[in-house]
């Protein structure tokens, strides 16, 4: 989700998405412009995407996994990905781009080894998120929301809520988290990951880098590509997350029971 902040300003002018939507209608995958689209660089995983395709009982269902196993291939969904997808599942290239350009997991640009996210939502950005984001974009020689860096090693974005309020200001680095940061230990991380190292995140799978993510992300989990199981290894929920469920667990509170919905009385 693309906005503007404060004083930031774009280093340079976003390029127009290569793959805005099908203008010609996208009327089946066949069609006339789809024709033109090279999709070669995806031959390597079109066993996998048959992979995917088959776990649902219709094709069109895979499209957000197949998504996925499109930016492990090229780091974003470019005009090939979406033309790849519309073909492997039948559906219009202009469905593809909809569901592409609709969510922010998506993105219309290639991303660098890493994908740092800072949350500047509320309570986030009054905790320091705002200053964090600074700092690393700062450091990061003044780019931008979805920008990459000039080495290509890390592309930053303001994120919204990522769910991990209870440890604001958070960051997360290829979707793992780093929890309560400071602008120090945020650029620690930065520095870090510039130097080609892979901090350790404070809860979750060890750092990987974002395509092989986007493997995992595609539903492959113990592919050798990304590790194996020990890429999606190590505690999800923090203490601060399980306390309220253990206190209720202590005093024997329990959840209202839900109302029957058939029951109108
Ligand atoms: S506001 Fe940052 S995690 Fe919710």
């Amino acid at each position: 989700m693309s906005r503007t902040l404060g004083p930031e300003a774009p280093a340079t002018p976003p390029s127009e998405p290569e793959h805005a939507i099908d203008e010609a209608g996208g009327t089946t995958a066949q069609h006339a412009g789809l024709a033109a689209v090279d999709t070669t660089v995806f031959d390597g995983v079109r066993d996998r995407a048959a992979a995917v395709i088959a776990r649902y009982p219709e094709p069109r269902s895979a499209l957000l996994p197949l998504l996925h196993l499109v930016q492990h291939v090229e780091g974003h969904v470019s005009r090939a990905g979406i033309a790849f997808c519309a073909e492997a599942l039948q559906i219009t290239t202009a469905e593809v781009s909809a569901v592409a350009t609709f969510y922010t997991m998506y993105k219309r640009e290639p991303v660098g080894r890493h994908l740092v996210s800072v949350c500047t939502n509320t309570l986030c950005a009054a905790l320091g998120g705002d200053d964090i984001y600074a700092a690393v974009r700062e450091r990061l020689g003044g780019i931008g929301h979805e920008q990459t860096s000039a080495d290509g090693a890390m592309t930053i974005e303001h994120a919204e809520c990522l769910a991990a309020c209870d440890l604001a200001p958070v960051l997360t680095v290829d979707y793992e988290f780093f929890d309560k940061q400071t602008v120090d230990s945020a650029l620690e991380i930065i520095d870090a990951l510039a130097r080609g190292e892979k901090p350790q995140p404070t809860r979750g799978a060890p750092l990987t880098e974002f395509r092989a993510v986007e493997l995992l992300l595609a539903g492959f989990f113990d592919d050798p590509a990304v590790g194996g199981l020990d890429a999606v290894a190590g505690p999800s929920a923090a203490e601060e997350s399980l306390r309220g469920a253990r206190l209720a667990e202590e005093r024997g509170w329990t959840a209202p029971p839900v109302p029957d919905q058939g029951d109108d009385s």
